[in-house]
C-alpha cells in the first residue's frame, strides 16, 4: 500500500512523480490530466507560500477509485485535494466521513486529511455564489428569480447556496433531465425560498421572468466522454435545446471533429431551439455558465450575441479552489494563514 500503489492506479502515471515534494495533493476524476485547472492553481499557491507540496492530476477508472482512495489514506504525505467529474457522488461512500453540508448537497468536491481519516466536503456552492455576486456586482441575491439548469453534484451545491441567498421573497426553478433528482432537492430547499422544478430543456414559461439563468449541467463542457458504445462530447450543444445523446464515434484521433460531423442533425436542432429560447429571456437577465472549460461555451457565445451580461465558470473555479486549499492545508497542519494570501497566488496563476 502507499505511494507506489497510488501511482500504479493512475492512468496518467508516467507523468506523476510523488517523490519530488514533502507532501502532495490530488485531483481525482475521469481525465483531470486533460485540462483540469486545479493543479495550476494549487501548485501556484504551494510555490508562492513556500510549501513543499504539489497537486497531481489523477486519472482513475470507476473500478479503481476505491483502491486509489485506500492507497491515498495509507500515505500520510497525501493531504487531500479535489474530486472532479464523474466521481463527486461515488467517492462519498469511500471516505471515512463527509461533512453535513456535503451530505445535504449529496456530492463531495474536496477531500482533506484529518489524522488517519479522509474527510469529504463541498466548496462548489460557496465558490459559485461568491462568483455570481461578483459578476452581478451585488452583495445579496434576496428576492431574485433564478433558473438553474442541471442538478448534478455542482448544480445541487450551487442551488443550495442560491436558495439560502434568495430568501422567502425569491423564486427558484430547478431543471434537470432526471426529474426525481430536482424534485428531492426542491423538497429540501423549500425552507429557504419558493422552489419548483422543471424538465430539460426548459419551457418558455421557465425563462420569461428570470433575473438570472445558470447552467450547471454538463451540456457545453469540453471533455470527450467514452462508454462501451464509443466516444462523444456535449461541447457543441446548449442546455436550452434538446440533446440527442445517442451519437457515438470510435475513440482516437480527431474525436471531436468526427463527432460534430456525425451528430450534425442533432446539433442543428439544438441550436435552432436554443435561438428560439433566447427570444423568451427578458432584457437585462444575467447568464452564468459554471463551465470553465471551454471558457466560452456555445451558450455563453449566443447569450453575448443577444446582448446579455454573462459570466463563465473561471471565477467560481478559483473561489472554490481557494476554499478547498485552505481546508486541506489547514487540516493537515502544513499551513495556517489567511485566505487572502491563497487568493492572490491563485489569481496570478489563473490569469
Ligand atoms: N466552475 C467550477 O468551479 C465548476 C465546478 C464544478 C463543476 N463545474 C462544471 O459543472 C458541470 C457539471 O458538473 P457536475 O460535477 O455537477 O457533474 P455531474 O454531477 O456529473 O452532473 C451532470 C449534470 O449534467 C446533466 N446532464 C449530463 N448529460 C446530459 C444530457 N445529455 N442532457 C441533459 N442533461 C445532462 C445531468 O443530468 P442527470 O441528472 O439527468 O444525469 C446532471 O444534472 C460540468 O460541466 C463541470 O465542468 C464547474
Amino acid at each position: 500500500m502507499g505511494r507506489t500503489q497510488v501511482v500504479s492506479l493512475i492512468g496518467n502515471r508516467e507523468k506523476v512523480n510523488l517523490e519530488q515534494t514533502d507532501y502532495y495533493a490530488g485531483i481525482m476524476g475521469d481525465s483531470p490530466s486533460k485540462g483540469a485547472r486545479s493543479p495550476a492553481l494549487w501548485n501556484a499557491a504551494f510555490k508562492g507560500l513556500g510549501i513543499s507540496a504539489m497537486m497531481h492530476p489523477m486519472d482513475v477508472t470507476a473500478e479503481q477509485l476505491g483502491d486509489l482512495i485506500k492507497a491515498l489514506r495509507s500515505d500520510s504525505r497525501f493531504i487531500g485535494g479535489a474530486v472532479a467529474v464523474p466521481y463527486k457522488q461515488d467517492v462519498m461512500q469511500l471516505l471515512d466521513a463527509v461533512e453535513d453540508e456535503a451530505e445535504t448537497i449529496g456530492a463531495v468536491n474536496c477531500i482533506y486529511r484529518d489524522g488517519g481519516r479522509l474527510v469529504g466536503t463541498n466548496t462548489d456552492g460557496a465558490g459559485g455564489v461568491q462568483s455570481l455576486m461578483n459578476g452581478l456586482g451585488e452583495h445579496s441575491l434576496k428576492g431574485r428569480r433564478i433558473l438553474i439548469m442541471g442538478i448534478g453534484g455542482a448544480g445541487r451545491a450551487v442551488a443550495t447556496y442560491v436558495a439560502a441567498g434568495l430568501g422567502p421573497s425569491g423564486g427558484l426553478v430547478l431543471a434537470n433531465r432526471t426529474a426525481g433528482v430536482a424534485e428531492s432537492l426542491a423538497e429540501r430547499l423549500k425552507r429557504y425560498c419558493s422552489v419548483r422544478t422543471s424538465a430539460m430543456p426548459v419551457k418558455v414559461g421557465d425563462l420569461e421572468d428570470k433575473d438570472v439563468i445558470i447552467n450547471c449541467s454538463l451540456i457545453g463542457y469540453g471533455s470527450v466522454f467514452s462508454d462501451q458504445t464509443g466516444s462523444y462530447t456535449l461541447e457543441p450543444y446548449t442546455p436550452l435545446g434538446p440533446v440527442d445523446g445517442r451519437t457515438r464515434v470510435a475513440p482516437g484521433e480527431g474525436v471531436k471533429r468526427r463527432f460534430v460531423q456525425e451528430a450534425k442533425g442533432s446539433i442543428l436542432k439544438n441550436l435552432e431551439a436554443s435561438l428560439d429560447a433566447f427570444q423568451h429571456i427578458r432584457e437585462g437577465a444575467f447568464l452564468f455558465d459554471i463551465i470553465h472549460q471551454p471558457a466560452q461555451t456555445t451558450l455563453l457565445r449566443l447569450a453575448e450575441c443577444h446582448g446579455m451580461a454573462v459570466l463563465n465558470g473561471v471565477g467560481m473555479n478559483l473561489y472554490q479552489a481557494v476554499i478547498a486549499f485552505q481546508k486541506a492545508t489547514g487540516a493537515s497542519k502544513i499551513r495556517s494563514g489567511p485566505e487572502k494570501e491563497v487568493w492572490e497566488t491563485m489569481l496570478n496563476a489563473g490569469k
